[in-house]
């Protein structure tokens, strides 16, 4: 393993109970999901050695380690932005930390400005592909060929199968999901209305500021990725109001609920490597005390904390 890497690993690893099989990295104001996690471990990344620290409102920064319906996953709470000014090698830290950990897959969730039409605040949006439009690329310099190949495919990049999962799970939790292309690009400034209208030609349905450059090193890593976007806020253009961040952390808030009950069940399915028809709903803190216990609550059974996931390398 890369030196750069093997600090920061074995460190995570030392206090890791159990590899984990699916990491979540969690956007803006979605940091609620953490709560969700059981016999949580939770590290600031400030304290977490070659770990960049994020230092954005609404950005938690914290590594919560766990188990969720007996699944054991790591949540990243809290991302590194292009626009703090990290290097790409830095942003994609995290996420590749994920992969050498031993995920096999990753969720990755943003906030992102509605470009299309059909989408409203509010609405969450599986991501069915990307368009890079950051400038840059993090596998840019020498490859490094234990994570994979020089020029990896990207046609998969939002994996079929687990959409084909997320979107199964979404009609079993009966929360509506829509599905779109998320164009990337630097901010931190938002975009203007003639950006958006350009976005929208290229085909785009949402825009954000992150999750492009980890998909791509995830990718690189053989690890599958799910996306999901919070619309948080009609992008520049589309309604006659200014955008405002506050605005992005109100939808958010309003939308968490929903927004946790898909993430558990879909983490719990991922983990368990279930099919979509074989789908068992996880109950969320909010539903456990109003439910009784029902088919939901044998999810815990599914699959042994102690089972040990399949490394990627
Ligand atoms: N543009 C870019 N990033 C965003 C937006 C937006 O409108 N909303 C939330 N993140």
């Amino acid at each position: 393993m890369d030196a750069r890497f093997a600090e920061t690993v074995e460190f995570l690893r030392a206090r890791m109970p159990v590899p984990p099989v699916v990491g979540v990295i969690l956007g803006s104001g979605l940091g609620d999901f953490a709560a969700a996690v059981e016999d949580r471990l939770e590290i600031p990344y400030a304290q977490i050695p070659g770990f960049p620290a994020s230092a954005v409102v609404g950005h938690a920064g914290t590594l919560v380690a766990g188990t969720l319906a007996g699944v054991p996953i790591v949540v990243l709470s809290g991302r590194i932005h292009f626009y703090e000014g990290h290097p790409m090698s830095a942003v994609v830290t995290p996420a590749r930390v994920l992969g050498l950990l031993g995920c096999r897959d990753v969720v990755v969730t943003n906030a992102a400005g509605g470009i299309d039409r059909s989408m409203r605040p509010g609405d969450l949006m599986l991501i069915s592909d990307h368009v890079n439009l950051f400038g840059t690329n993090p596998l840019i310099g020498p490859n490094d060929d234990s994570f994979g190949a020089r020029f990896p495919d990207m046609s998969d990049a939002y994996r079929a199968d687990l959409r084909k999962l997320a979107k199964a799970v979404a009609r079993k939790v009966r929360v509506p999901l829509k599905e779109g292309v998320y164009v990337g690009v630097t901010g931190p400034s938002y975009e203007t209305p003639a950006e958006i209208r350009a976005f929208r030609s290229l085909g785009a349905h949402a825009v954000g500021m992150s999750t492009v450059p980890e998909v791509i090193a995830l990718g690189h890593m053989g690890v599958g990725v799910v996306g999901i976007s919070c619309i948080t806020n009609m992008a520049a253009g589309v309604l006659r109001q200014p955008l405002r961040h506050d605005e992005v952390l109100e939808t958010t808030r309003r939308v968490k609920d929903r927004f946790v009950r898909l993430l558990t069940t879909l983490v719990a399915a991922m983990g368990e490597g279930r099919s979509p028809d074989r789908l068992v709903v996880v109950p969320t803190r909010k539903a456990k005390v109003a439910a009784k216990p029902g088919p939901a609550a044998r999810a815990k059974g599914g699959r042994s904390a102690k089972a040990s996931p399949r490394g990627k390398r």
